[in-house]
């Protein structure tokens, strides 16, 4: 028997007339075509068709941000992020630098109440939103339960990870994410302590969550 006749319904959907064999070289030249990369002129066509939708950003712009109550305008590349804004434009070095890549929550700030990390949110994105760093938790010299609590646990060694973890402690428990240990632990666990804090601070924020 032919190779070409061992498909399991035979050869009956060959059609007649070309062989198999030719019918697929037929398509493969057909197919070849259709991936060929197009020809120069017709990339710069779609490159030009596309540009008006698709405009590269460079150069500074204004951003307004709203930071602990207070309107701030500046002038940012679109690629700058919260934390550059606010660390190097702003002076408010409170939140922290430490991976720059989303793992550490070193950087953590709130953005209309909810934990976010400033190294992953672009200034522009904040625009229009109320942004909470560690320098506007304290209501003047009373400090936020959350800052009583940390310095009543020992809840900070390097002082490094320290704001974040506050910040991350204080929308945990308003998030009702800080019932139970084990629910503290792992909704607190984007925030990374590199030595033996780690007790002392989830004591901080279950006795927070206790007295919420
Ligand atoms: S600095 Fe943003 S998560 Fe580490
Ligand atoms: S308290 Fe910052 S690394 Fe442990």
């Amino acid at each position: 028997m032919h190779s070409d006749d061992q498909t399991p319904d035979g050869a009956s959907s060959v059609p007649a007339g070309p062989s198999r064999r030719s019918f697929l070289k037929q398509t493969g030249g057909l197919l070849g075509v259709a991936l060929a990369p197009p020809l120069a002129s017709q990339a710069e066509a779609l490159a030009d068709k596309l540009a008006p939708t698709s405009p590269i950003l460079s150069g500074q712009t204004n951003v307004s941000l709203t930071v602990n109550g207070q309107a701030k305008n500046l002038r940012l590349e679109p690629r700058t992020t919260l934390l550059d804004a606010l660390r190097e434009h702003l002076d408010l070095t409170g939140t922290k630098k430490g991976c720059d890549h989303g793992q550490c929550g070193a950087c953590t700030v709130h953005v209309d109440g909810r934990r976010v990390n400033s190294c992953l949110t672009l200034a522009v994105m904040a625009q229009g939103k109320q942004i909470t760093t560690i320098e506007g938790l304290a209501k003047g010299e009373e400090l936020h339960p959350m800052q009583e609590a940390f310095l009543k646990h020992d809840g900070f060694q390097c002082g490094y990870c320290t704001p974040g973890q506050i910040m991350s402690g204080v929308a945990c428990v308003k998030e009702g994410h800080a019932t139970t240990d084990d629910q503290a632990r792992e909704w607190m666990s984007g925030n990374i302590c590199r030595c033996g804090a780690y007790p002392n601070i989830l004591a901080a924020v279950r006795e927070v969550a206790g007295h919420g």
